[in-house]
């Protein structure tokens, strides 16, 4: 994957040319129309709110943008192991609540189908259904490609539990594994190459997500160029997570694209 030149001095954004100096008042975004209005109910999460047309759609202009930006080398994914995916989940998995919606679930997929990474680590999983949204391409009944370590981390014990639980009726191999702790420390003792982190934890303290930049942090050393991180709740938790994005937004560190389709938004960046 190209990383930008640091000779490249102004770069393209939904809003024109810009100076890199002026970036981070500026970062790219991906708006659709009904962000707004396209909303779940958080205890009915697999409840259809368009028609499929509707969702593949929408789901390829945000990897044809990632795309556009080199976040992401092709686009392509298969939906039909896709809705495989998404019945076995539903099936499957005790999920007592999920922000996560059918767009984010199916966007999840689709990166991890397209990024293929060896080693994924998700901080912050609860119930573990954000986990296998990203896990899924890698383990299970349609599985896309070989991984070696897909991790969920969560640090309150019982949810761990459950996250374990459902994972466990899901792949059968010990891929995908549970992890009950601090997602800093987990991340931090890491060490292998991370080729893509989740971020979803809301810490234990008034920062809530302000935490995704400890996490990031203690992992970027292994980080290799091409990894991706995703940061859910770019939209609704945009405040808190202020210094994590200012972080990411600064071109000579990722490119990073906000994708608003839906109130959470997800802030994927590449190495
Ligand atoms: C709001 S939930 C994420 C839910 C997810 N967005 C969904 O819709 O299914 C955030 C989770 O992060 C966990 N968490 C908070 N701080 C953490 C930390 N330092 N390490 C790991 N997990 C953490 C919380 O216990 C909680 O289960």
């Amino acid at each position: 994957m190209r990383k930008r030149s640091s000779f490249d001095l102004s770069a393209q954004s939904e809003y024109g040319s810009h100076n890199l100096n002026n970036w981070s008042s500026m970062p790219h975004q991906f708006v659709a129309a009904d962000w707004e209005q396209y909303r779940i109910d958080y205890h009915n999460p697999f409840q259809a709110l368009e028609a499929p047309e509707e969702e593949i759609a929408i789901v390829d202009k945000v990897l044809a943008r990632l795309a556009e930006l080199q976040i992401i080398p092709h686009t392509r994914y298969d939906r039909a192991r896709f809705e495989t995916f998404r019945q076995a989940v539903i099936e499957r998995f005790e999920i007592p609540w999920t922000a996560i919606t059918p767009r984010m679930q199916c966007l999840l997929w689709a990166l991890n189908a397209i990024r293929q990474p060896r080693n994924m680590l998700a901080a912050g999983i609860f119930c573990g259904n954000t986990f296998i949204s990203n896990a899924g391409t890698g383990v299970g009944p349609d599985a896309v490609y070989q991984a070696d370590n897909l991790v969920g981390i969560e640090i309150k014990l019982d949810e761990a539990a459950r996250a374990e639980r459902n994972v466990r009726a899901f792949d059968e191999t010990g891929v995908a594994y549970i992890v009950a702790g601090d997602a800093v420390q987990v991340v931090g003792a890491f060490d292998k190459p991370i080729e893509l982190l989740y971020l979803d934890a809301n810490g234990t303290d008034a920062r809530s997500k302000g935490i995704y930049l400890d996490i990031l942090q203690a992992g970027l050393a292994q980080m290799p160029q091409g990894a991706l991180v995703l940061a859910h709740n770019s939209v609704n938790c945009a405040e808190k997570m202020s210094d994590y994005l200012d972080f990411v937004r600064v071109p000579q560190r990722f490119t990073s694209l906000n994708v608003i389709f839906d109130v959470e938004g997800l802030e994927v960046s590449a190495v």
